[in-house]
């Protein structure tokens, strides 16, 4: 649980500082990561969050060279953009730095002398491709030829972006310079490697023993080290970088993934240094919790490189606490591809549109988890006019607007509260908490649906109250309706504060409050009290019309044909309505003895009464990630008796491949247990 600590250190993987950030980015990393951060700032902790463009290394320095800039000019460029960007979308670090700067020079060159001294850095010779005609050694991508496996030609040494496939050194046929095309020849030099290998067993004890960590991660990096793992190569023969700190090693700079990392403690120096704190009391203090947010595809060097190179130094400096990973996001079911102008850049998208609709949206389509995330025009579309506009959006109109117009802009009074009263009271209190603890779990996707559907029981609450009607005979009961929706709209607005804060800042303009004077402790608490004065109301969000989604979607050019369709036998209706499936909450549940597989469960069916289940999701679920949640089963099914107990109903879940990943199928928004599935 993330609220057990007092100070919070909070990163984003670095971007490359070489192209255009892209909503993937933004839907992985950087918003989970702004909305945590808020959340804890929100509950009065002290955290920071910490990022930087990550600008050395080959791709970098070939795209610089490309365009005729130095690599100084071209990084400073994509570092001001990206800045930019992450501002209009409300991305708000405590500072945004860079790892071309003084501060990370010096560390990462202190951290590698500390390793170099510990040993766990050694050299050893390897044959690199050189270039005669340029006079220098070709990394990576200076070299391009042909893939040996799909033949395409024109691919990166490393790797080939036909079929996806990596390659490894040497193995690239007809390879050529990727500057001045000339052959190269084979060389030798000297590299530094970094004795990931000798981290093992540590490795494996940290991953262990960190529950904050996503089990399905986990579990396949686990894999990975049982599997044996490789010394990384630490070096590369170009010049733009931060130099080896070895005077036998001049022409040599660090491996990007060496240095990028470190940049996270780097730029929380150069922070402490601008705001007079003190670093260490984040790095080094047992109380702070450090939280890595990224991408899947970044994984192998957060989960495994660099707790590895702490643990190296292991200069008192904390290991992460939590690893965040998110999947990757698709563009109307297909990949992102710029090529095929599939694709939206995050300018693009604020150049148009609200920036608090996309964080709305992305929110709500993320799962904590690193399966992919579709984003389709139609259903941002769809979720804002109804969940945004119609629910959210509607609830603090309408009260806002009463107040306005029938009560002078004043809140009523609060009288003896009737059932009803009291009934959103406490749904209030109870929705509270399960917001609280998705975020504390960072199940962002969780605890917006959670506000959502407490958005909707106000809804429900304001129409029932029937405020317009008869108000000189109703007097009492209407401003009690008032100032208890008044209320919750402020209680909305601290939960939503995190998910979309451009729109709330106004809110509470409209309404009066103070931003400074909002926490999250008493969001749920009557804090408006009556006679308090409240704005003009005006409407805070607005419907997205269909040309504009049409207009995107033509952008695109998605061909129909394209669509891939997967044939399956077609059943009759009747057929699907033998299989009785419902809504399930589990109550408990446990490790079955003796089974690396199975989990137990009691599950509350509502009118169905309670039964056990027997699941093999041992693998891919801790039995505490599943108490307390609601998920679909399959409660007709004949009784199945697993190792000595009988499950008296199936758990639906999504299995990719040969069980290499498996998802439960949970609902959208929490009912009743016992519900029908249909
Ligand atoms: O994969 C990437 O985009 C890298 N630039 C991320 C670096 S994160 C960190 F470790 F520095
Ligand atoms: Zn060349």
């Amino acid at each position: 649980m993330v609220v057990e600590y007092k100070r919070f250190l909070i990163t984003a993987a670095l971007p490359y500082a070489n192209g255009e950030l892209h909503l993937g980015h933004i839907m992985s990393t950087y918003l989970p990561a702004d909305i945590i951060t808020r959340f804890l700032r929100l509950n009065k902790k002290d955290a920071i969050y910490i990022c930087a463009t990550d600008e050395h290394g080959t791709p970098i320095l070939i795209k610089a060279e490309e365009e005729k800039k130095t690599p100084e000019e071209f990084v400073k460029y994509w570092h001001k953009r990206d800045k930019e960007e992450f501002e209009k979308l409300g991305i708000k670090f405590d500072i945004f730095y860079r790892t071309h700067s003084k501060e990370n020079e010096t560390t990462a060159q202190e951290f590698f002398l500390k390793l170099y001294n510990k040993k766990y850095i050694f050299k050893k010779e390897v044959e690199q491709f050189y270039c005669e005609s340029c006079k220098k050694f070709l990394p990576d991508r200076y070299v391009k030829g042909t893939c040996p496996y799909c033949k395409s030609q024109e691919q990166y040494s490393d790797y080939c972006e036909k079929c996806g496939k990596a390659i490894g050194i040497g193995e690239i046929e007809d390879p050529h310079c990727a500057v001045c095309k000339s052959k190269p020849i084979k060389k030798k030099s000297i590299h530094y490697f970094f004795k990931l290998s000798s981290f093992s067993k540590k490795l494996r004890k940290y991953l262990l023993k960190n529950k904050n960590l996503q089990a399905e991660i986990r579990n396949y990096v686990i894999n990975w080290i049982d599997s044996g793992l490789q010394d990384w190569d630490i070096t590369r023969d170009i010049s733009w970088g931060i130099k080896i700190p070895l005077k036998e090693a001049r022409d040599k700079t660090l491996y990007v993934w060496f240095e990028a990392p470190i940049c996270y403690i780097s730029s929380t120096k150069k922070w402490s240094q601008l705001n007079k704190k003190d670093w260490k009391k984040f790095w080094k203090s047992k109380d702070c919790c450090i939280m890595h947010f990224i991408g899947k595809d970044i994984v192998y060097h957060h989960y495994l490189f660099w707790p590895a190179i702490l643990m190296g130094v292991n200069n008192g400096f904390l290991l992460p606490s939590f690893i965040p990973v998110r999947g990757h996001l698709t563009l109307e079911g297909e990949k992102f591809s710029k090529s095929r102008g599939l694709y939206v850049s995050l300018k693009d998208y604020l150049e148009k549109y609200d920036p608090d609709y996309l964080r709305f949206y992305m929110s709500l389509i993320t799962t904590y988890s690193a399966s992919d995330v579709n984003f389709s025009w139609k259903e941002y579309q769809q979720r804002i006019n109804t969940e945004l506009v119609n629910i959210i959006g509607n609830f603090i109109y309408r009260t806002t607007f009463f107040i306005y117009k029938f009560f002078n802009s004043r809140v009523p009074k609060l009288y003896q509260l009737d059932e009803k009263d009291k009934e959103i009271l406490n749904e209030l209190k109870i929705e509270h908490k399960k917001i609280t603890e998705n975020l504390n779990k960072i199940e962002i996707q969780r605890a917006l649906q959670e506000i959502i559907f407490l958005a909707g029981r106000a809804n429900k609450y304001f129409q029932e109250k029937e405020p317009w009607r008869d108000l000189e005979k109703r007097k009492k009961e209407i401003s009690n309706c008032l100032n208890i929706s008044m209320n919750l709209c402020r209680a909305l607005s601290i939960y939503l504060y995190p998910f979309i804060p451009f729109s709330i800042e106004k809110l509470w303009k409209q309404i009066n409050i103070k931003e400074s004077e909002q926490d999250w402790k008493s969001a749920y608490k009557l804090k408006i009290k009556a006679n308090h004065h409240i704005n003009e109301p005006f409407i805070l969000f607005k419907k997205i019309e269909d040309d504009v989604i049409e207009k995107e979607i033509a952008k695109l050019g998605i061909k129909q044909e394209n669509r891939q369709e997967v044939k399956k036998e077609v059943i009759s209706f009747e057929e699907f309505k033998k299989m009785d499936l419902r809504v399930g909450r589990v109550m408990d549940a446990e490790k079955v003895a003796g089974t690396d597989k199975l989990i137990k469960m009691t599950v509350d069916f509502g009118e169905l009464g309670k039964r056990t289940v027997v699941a093999g999701i041992a693998k891919f679920y801790e039995p505490e990630d599943l108490v307390n949640k609601q998920f679909v089963f399959v409660t007709n099914l004949e009784p199945k008796k697993m190792r000595g107990i009988l499950s008296e109903a199936m758990i639906l879940a999504a299995v990719e491949g040969d069980e290499e990943k498996i998802a439960l199928v949970g609902i959208e928004k929490e009912v009743k247990e016992g519900t029908p599935v249909q």
